[in-house]
């Protein structure tokens, strides 16, 4: 009895202690699986074969070959890489050893399954996005020593857990959004952005590249929009809107660091959105080119945060075309199928004096109605006109949710910002929408409630308990939600003036996002997110150098 009683106790103390697996317990995996069915033993991932059906496609081998080469190196054993015929059948006859990768046209886009046996490790998906989250799926399950540059100690155990997993995201569109305009980030801290939203799985990086403080994508045709637009004469400093720290601020992204940064991201399966922001937050523009405004200069680029009264002239035929020409530069440049137009905080106080816009609104007889002022149909005509241009270069606009004051025509889809009501309102009249509530999403929001502590941020609280809170179909009728095509988390950088600061606003509320981006209802679960976070997130972006808020852990 008594040593039944030690032994129990033992194992207790062990369990406690992390020495012997709990078969029951949940993976450490973010966002977590669509389906988990936790078996017996577990595989020996060091050293072991990675065999890839030759059909699987060329992008899918490389990132296959990529992670064998990781595991090699940390490991300190071989992992060799081969393309043998015939991966499925291995499979189905049961006879397939070490990592198994292998077509399945029968799952969607993005889609996988992982069996972990004791001898292999299959995987199959039907397309490259399939491939790449398994991939992140099983880097996670492995020691976190996965994730560094220098081959771990030989006490780590590279065992993956046997498990059967079956797993698809729930949104296609999984975004982040940042702001390069209010502070400036590098080509390099810009992957750093992108190489911790393909870890979590999102798939869409919206790209906020102009605005009132700062132009920062160059055009060919506008080289003065970058000499001039992306540089400032001071910024304000903290909250003191009358203050200015006189130091010239600025940069911008050559054409060919867009390209280089389209196609890093497009290897981690993520399509780069860009944003030009119209016809508000256009006081860059102005600076460079007076004659595109309402004649209320002189312009310069804005030294101070909040909105800008100073706005387009859309009644000059001349600006319209600017923009269409800006358009149709851009859009070059960026394969994604969608572009972001801006619309927000567009005061219409100049409109309502300029000669130019108000002979425009009686040309094309707009009048204040129930839909809005004759100055927010001005608006719609604007919006409309850059929506017809950019589908004839096959894509289509997206929106803030000003865009849908007025009247908007079918085929924009609304980003919702000011709360969730303009995303509800939208779907339910039809509209393709992205849920990106500003009570949510916002991650230049304090997240903890002694902001004594924290970087001074622009206001608001919003811990991360409520970013994963977020239901993107809340209050829409069953019918239209799936015009919910995702959710995206932004983050505005007013108050963000260093890469550290950055990260540390985005982490870990990005991983909550992430989980209400591609988890079913009935999967997330906040009790299971904390302790996967605490535990096994924390160490894995502290080895990749990332800085992240502990508030969590409280
Ligand atoms: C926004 O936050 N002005 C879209």
């Amino acid at each position: 009895m008594r040593s039944k009683r030690f032994l129990a106790v033992c194992v207790a103390l062990m369990a406690a202690v992390g020495l012997i697996a709990k078969e029951s317990e949940p993976l450490h995996v973010i966002p977590y699986p669509q389906s988990v069915e936790m078996q017996k033993g577990s595989f020996k991932a060091r050293g072991a074969q990675f065999n890839c059906d030759p059909s699987v496609d060329p992008f899918s081998q490389r990132a296959i070959r990529g992670f064998a080469i990781q595991l090699s190196k940390i490991s300190g054993k071989t992992s060799s890489f081969a393309t043998p015929i015939g991966i499925a059948k291995t499979v189905q006859n049961g006879t397939a050893k070490g990592f198994a990768f292998y077509g399945d046209p029968s799952l969607k886009s993005g889609e996988y399954r992982i069996n972990v046996g004791k001898k292999a490790v299959t995987v199959a998906a039907s397309d490259r996005y399939g491939f790449l989250y398994a991939i992140q799926t099983i880097k996670q399950m492995l020691p976190v020593e996965i994730y560094g540059s220098k081959p771990a100690s030989d006490k780590v155990k590279w065992n993956l857990p046997a498990v059967i997993i079956k797993d698809a995201p729930r949104f296609g569109y999984r975004g982040a959004h940042l702001d390069c305009c209010r502070h400036f980030f590098s080509v390099a801290e810009v992957k750093k952005y992108l190489d911790v939203m393909a870890m979590y799985k999102l798939n869409r990086f919206h790209w906020h590249l102009t605005e009132d403080q700062g132009w920062r994508i160059e055009l060919k045709r506008y080289p003065e929009l970058t000499e001039i637009g992306a540089f400032r004469n001071g910024t304000m400093i903290g909250k003191d809107w009358e203050s200015n720290d006189g130091v010239r601020y600025g940069g911008y992204y050559t054409q060919d660091q867009i390209r280089d940064i389209i196609a890093y991201a497009d290897e981690l399966g993520i399509t780069v959105i860009p944003e030009i922001d119209l016809p508000g937050h256009m006081v860059a523009a102005l600076a460079t080119y007076p004659e595109l405004g309402c004649g209320t200069g002189p312009y310069e680029v804005r030294t101070t945060w909040g909105i800008a009264k100073q706005v387009l002239n859309v009644g000059k035929e001349e600006t319209m075309v600017f923009l269409e020409n800006v358009l149709d530069e851009v859009a070059d440049l960026f394969p994604s199928e969608y572009f972001h137009i801006g619309g927000d905080e567009c005061p219409k106080d100049e409109w309502k004096n300029s000669p130019e816009c108000q002979a425009k609104i009686k040309e094309l007889g707009l009048k204040d109605d129930e839909h809005g002022t004759a100055e927010q149909h001005l608006q719609n005509y604007v919006t409309y006109r850059m929506q017809k241009f950019l589908e004839k270069k096959g894509k289509k606009i997206i929106g803030w949710d000003e865009i849908l004051e007025g009247k908007l025509e079918p085929g924009a889809t609304v980003m919702s910002w000011r709360g969730a009501k303009g995303g509800i309102q939208a779907a339910q009249a039809g509209f393709d929408v992205i849920m990106t509530p500003n009570s949510h999403c916002y991650l230049d929001y304090y997240q903890a409630e002694d902001k004594i502590h924290e970087p001074l941020a622009i206001g608001g609280y919003l811990p991360i308990e409520k970013v994963y809170e977020l239901e993107p179909t809340d209050q829409i009728a069953p019918e239209n939600q799936h015009h919910v095509l995702g959710a995206q988390a932004n983050l505005w950088t007013e108050y963000i003036p260093t890469p550290q600061q950055l990260e540390y606003m985005l982490l870990p509320r990005l991983l909550a996002l992430s989980e209400v981006a591609w988890c079913q209802p009935e999967v997330k679960n906040f009790e299971r997110f904390k302790q996967t976070v605490i535990s096994h997130e924390f160490p894995i972006l502290k080895s990749l150098g990332y800085s992240y808020c502990l508030q969590i852990e409280k």
